[in-house]
């Protein structure tokens, strides 16, 4: 499962680039399958999650290749409509597949989701909507079959601002007959991105970023090339790496607009941010300062992605802090290791309560997901001592090189895969 070894106490310093966004590589990928072409793929991160997808779009007939650090896949062929549950189980994400696959095959049968470790992720909201666009769904055995002879367009409200749900109607309605209409859509970047390629591919989107998204379907997409965005989840876990160390680090190649969020609660904490066009500098002078309370909301609230990694840095901060987590109904499982490391933190359901200690010690921990185990490898920054995370495998899953990445900017980090 491998495990991130950690000598705390070293200041950061340094510039770093910013790898490309997860959450907005997975969509466009599952987006390629939508045209019958090729699709070109710059910037995209090397992590497990990507990985995972490319076996997935294998199995239904897709060509992958990498030509240096550009990814090429051919969708010209697609031979199933069938995801293995294994699949959506190994990586839940491999979700927004329903609705690309049923926008180019009009049937599509996929693993239902089941729980993970942040919550129970249901995907009501998704269903709701696709059936409300002339498609039949049946749930039976641990799959989820779609079927129709024809999508069409509708008007469809998310109950809740669902960014996968957003993604999978998108998907599913470029290549409809008609308009769709989805009110109380998400907001996230990420949704903009995916309204950006599916554009470039010859679909007919608008409206990302607002309220009410508009796509409008067309009969067929072309192949594309594209550039994927930086990670705003990545730039924002550096910059609490540069905060938990008392460092001064430069984030290259960042869209800052994307991190407004994460910037302000910095400031709060007490760090200096100067932004640049594509780079930010964070700098922290002094001991880092208590936040009254942090409420994780959809974007442009503050990112629940972010959640754990700040909860490390106010751990040792000066005061009490306040965090509630409002979007995933069990994403405290770094708490108890964040605790092990002398942490004051206890938690009542969906709020945690952060007394700042003075600093923290190395432990032997357990990553349970991928952002809470960033934060302990964060924590395993600041503490006194040998840090040893566990189950690396989580934070994989959406860092490329993280120990490169801190031990560039002077970090004492390892990782082993025993
Ligand atoms: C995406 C991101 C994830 C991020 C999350 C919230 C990707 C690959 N993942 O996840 O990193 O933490 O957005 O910003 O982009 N819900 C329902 N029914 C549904 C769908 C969602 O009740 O049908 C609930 C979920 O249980 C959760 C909340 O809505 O409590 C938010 O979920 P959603 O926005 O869909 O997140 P994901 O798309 O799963």
């Amino acid at each position: 499962m491998g495990k991130y070894i950690i000598e705390g106490g070293y200041s950061l310093s340094g510039e770093i680039k910013v790898q490309g966004s997860k959450n907005a590589v997975l969509p466009l990928l599952a987006a390629t399958v939508l045209n019958k072409g090729k699709t070109y793929l710059h910037n995209c991160p090397k992590i497990h999650d990507v990985d995972s997808m490319l076996n997935i779009l294998a199995s239904i007939g897709c060509i992958i290749k990498w030509e240096d650090d550009v990814l090429i896949i051919d969708s010209s062929v697609i031979n199933t409509y069938i995801i293995p549950e294994k699949y959506v189980q190994m990586m839940r994400s491999s979700i927004i597949l329903l609705g690309s696959v049923l926008g180019r095959l009009k049937n599509v049968k996929i693993g239902f989701p089941g729980g993970c470790s942040i919550g129970t992720r249901p995907i009501d909201l998704h269903l709701k909507a696709l059936r409300q666009m002339n498609i039949s769904i049946e749930d039976k055995y641990g799959y989820i079959e779609c079927s129709t002879d024809k999508i069409i367009g509708n008007k469809v409200s998310l109950d809740y601002p669902s960014v996968g749900a957003t993604e999978n109607i998108m998907l599913t309605a470029v290549l409809s007959e008609g308009v769709t209409t989805i009110n109380n859509a998400a907001k996230e970047p990420e949704i903009v991105e995916l309204q950006e390629f599916l554009n470039k591919m010859g679909a007919k989107v608008k409206g990302a970023g607002t309220d009410t998204i508009t796509i409008e379907g067309v009969n067929e997409l072309d192949s594309v090339e594209y550039r994927i965005m930086p990670d705003r989840i990545v730039a924002g876990t550096y910059m609490c790496a540069a905060a938990i160390t008392g460092g001064e680090i430069l984030l290259k190649d960042v869209c800052k607009s994307h991190l407004n969020a994460t910037i302000t609660k910095s400031i709060e904490m007490g760090c200096i941010v100067k932004e640049f066009d594509n780079q930010l500098l964070i700098k922290v002078p002094e001991k880092l300062k208590s936040i009254d309370l942090l409420r994780t909301q959809p974007y442009p609230g503050f990112p629940t992605d972010m959640q754990a990694q700040l909860m490390s840095c106010l751990s040792i901060a000066h005061g009490t802090s306040i965090i509630a987590e409002t979007i995933f109904e069990s994403r405290y499982k770094h708490v108890a290791e964040l605790v092990k490391m002398g942490a004051d933190i206890i938690t009542d359901g969906r709020i945690a309560v952060i007394k700042g200690v003075d600093k923290l010690n190395g432990a032997e921990v357990f990553a349970e997901d991928l952002r809470g185990g960033a934060a302990l490898v964060l924590a395993g920054l600041n503490a006194e001592g040998t840090t040893i995370v566990n189950n690396a495998i989580h934070i994989l899953r959406g860092y490329e090189k993280l120990e490169n990445d801190l031990s560039l900017l002077g970090a004492k980090v390892k990782y082993s895969s025993d």
